[in-house]
């Protein structure tokens, strides 16, 4: 067991009071998270400057209710000083279970500055205020509130022009922005108040650090959101120099592992130290940019075949960096649980659901449709039928749609009509079949899709699932849940024996098959499929009763919200089932 392992059953054990400030930043919310997961009681210090309500609200929802209401919000400022010594202490609420009582926190986890080279290039003394004053109101507060232990985020940018590489704690250069130096600044303040008051802290030099819930928006926002969002909204991406300036990029469940670890650790000679954060794996900006590419045209086929706009390097800028993380791993206990690509595969769907929700994409064009309905149900199938269907499919989706839209994944391309509907309408629409002339964005079977966890909002699988084995029923349905985000939707629709009808009739044994047909042929063709009380439909070229099928999607991790029958050229059976 790892020590971080460790270190959190012991947190389930013996719950300990944290503050975090910059609680509503990325950084900030993914430590509340982690902690409010941990049944841990948390204070939260926030000015919203970056941050955003959002990632609170977000919180919320991944966390249980007993756990949100351990966790107490002071909407304040660093800068002042008054503020800081409040935000030292919980209070009791009475909301909160047995044994919550007020006191100073036992740790804090020190977040809250204006980060970014480029901002403080442009406003030094607002950085000034926000990461030196701010710095100094927390150590003074948190030293009169005898807190256990100060972990605070400094940065990489503190090896300022030192050429060595990989980087190590002991050898830094000077400062190259207003930034650095304030990072500086505050591991000698660190240093000085352990030295003079005795005071314990530990400095944490952040990498590039990456994940979700990072900013993809604004003029300051980081590399790896910054081009995830421009790829996805089809705007340009921009590279700083020649593209072979390289980063270490570093997921933030590591970041989470190390704050949890440099809290907590028990070695007296750990402390008043500083760490490098990173993965230490070191990746340039063309490689990062050919990876997210490669990932998202699976999604956007046009980024197969765009290129990155090159422009001046970046005032302030260092040309490399990558960490030596040997430190940290010695005495902290420190083991990093993702390198980049595991890292960008766990961000990705979290910025395809948030910039899908946040786009033009709006449920309501749906209701502007000028399309003539037709009657439901039209037993003149040759000329109506289809088409009724067919409209009667989209109404369905429509209502099927979780609000607001995100991701829609429709599997099979049939006629085109509901994907290129869809598409006309603005939605973004990734489309899988095994047929490569069909699968304008995937082509792969439904037993194994290439796509993320949980990055679909909606699966639009209509009348396709024939192409199935019964066998194979559940392999696709648990695919099928895993891409879809808890929440969403499924619209499957599956034929009536109509169509293997002429199949059947074929066949020298009609016992080989899953029953007889009794019926004449013209009532067979009408009807949707009855026998012995128990209605049938088709999976393969098989039926079942639907109540087995119903039984299967539920078997898979789907509430079915609705079923009814549909008639285009021969009866449709639908299910409308949310991802548990
Ligand atoms: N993200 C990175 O790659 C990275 C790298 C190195 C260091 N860091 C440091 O890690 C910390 C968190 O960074 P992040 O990426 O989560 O940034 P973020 O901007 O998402 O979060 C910072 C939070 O601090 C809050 N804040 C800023 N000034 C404040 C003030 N005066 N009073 C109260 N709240 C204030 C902001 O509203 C925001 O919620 C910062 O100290 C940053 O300098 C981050």
């Amino acid at each position: 067991m790892t020590a971080y392992e460790t270190l959190k059953q012991q947190l389930r054990l013996e719950p300990k009071t944290w503050l975090i400030t910059g609680v509503a930043g990325f950084i900030g919310s993914n430590l509340l998270e982690v902690l409010l997961k941990l049944n841990q009681r948390v204070v939260g210090l926030d000015n919203f400057s970056t941050g955003h309500q959002r990632n609170l609200d977000e919180v919320q929802t991944l966390v249980g209710p007993d756990q949100w209401t351990d966790f107490q919000f002071i909407n304040g400022d660093i800068r002042n000083l008054d503020v800081c010594r409040r935000a030292m202490r919980y209070s009791h609420s009475p909301l909160a279970g047995e044994g919550r009582s007020e006191g100073s926190v036992d740790y804090v986890l020190h977040h809250a500055a204006l980060g970014s080279v480029p901002r403080s290039i442009e406003d030094p003394i607002t950085a000034n205020q926000s990461n030196i004053d701010g710095f100094l109101n927390i150590l003074v507060a948190a030293r009169d509130a005898n807190i256990k232990r100060l972990v605070y985020a400094t940065s990489s940018s503190t090896y300022g022009d030192h050429p060595d590489l990989p980087k190590v704690e002991e050898k830094i250069g000077k400062p190259l922005s207003p930034y650095a130096v304030t990072k500086l600044v505050n591991e000698l303040y660190a240093e000085v108040f352990a030295s003079t008051y005795g005071f314990k802290a530990i400095g944490l030099r952040y990498f590039n650090i990456f994940g979700r819930r990072q900013d993809p928006e604004g003029a300051y926002a980081a590399v790896i959101p910054g081009w995830i969002a421009a790829m996805i909204k089809n705007e340009p991406v921009y590279i700083n120099g020649d593209g072979e300036t390289s980063r270490d990029f570093c997921y933030a469940d590591n970041v989470v592992q190390a704050n949890l670890l440099a809290a907590t650790v028990a070695d007296g000679a750990a402390v008043n130290q500083v760490y490098n954060v990173a993965a230490g794996q070191r990746t340039t900006l063309n490689q990062l940019y050919r990876t997210l590419q490669a990932t998202l045209s699976a999604q956007f086929p046009r980024l197969a075949s765009a290129a990155p706009v090159y422009r001046d390097f970046r005032a302030g800028d260092v040309r490399h960096s990558l960490a030596d993380i040997d430190k940290a791993v010695k005495l902290l206990g420190y083991a990093p649980t993702h390198g980049v690509d595991a890292g960008l595969h766990e961000a990705m769907g979290w910025y395809l659901r948030f910039l899908n929700k946040k786009g033009s994409l709006n449920v309501d064009k749906f209701n502007k449709l000028t399309i003539q309905r037709q009657p439901y149900v039209s037993e003149d199938y040759e000329t109506k039928g289809r088409f009724c269907s067919y409209w009667h499919q989209l109404d369905e989706i429509r209502k099927a749609m979780p609000h607001p839209v995100g991701h829609i994944l429709v599997i099979g391309k049939g006629s085109g009509f509901i994907d290129s509907y869809l598409r006309q309408l603005g939605y973004d629409v990734a489309t899988l079949d095994i047929d490569s002339a069909l699968a304008p964005t995937y082509c792969a079977s439904v037993l194994d899709m290439p796509l993320p966890d949980s990055s679909v909002d909606l699966v639009v699988c209509c009348q396709v699932l024939e192409h199935l084995p019964f066998k194979q029923f559940d392999i696709a349905l648990g695919e099928i849940r895993r891409v879809l985000s808890p929440g969403g939707r499924l619209v499957l629709s599956l034929p009536d024996l109509t169509r293997t009808y002429k199949f059947l009739l074929q066949l020298p044994k009609l016992g080989q098959l899953a029953f007889v047909i009794p019926v004449p042929v013209p009532e067979f063709l009408k009807k949707p499929w009855t026998y012995n009380g128990e209605h049938y439909w088709n999976i393969g070229n098989k039926s079942y009763p639907v109540r087995l099928i119903a039984a299967h999607i539920e078997s898979q991790g789907f509430t079915i919200e609705r079923q009814f029958r549909v008639f285009e050229m021969s009866w449709h059976r639908f299910f409308i089932a949310t991802a548990n």
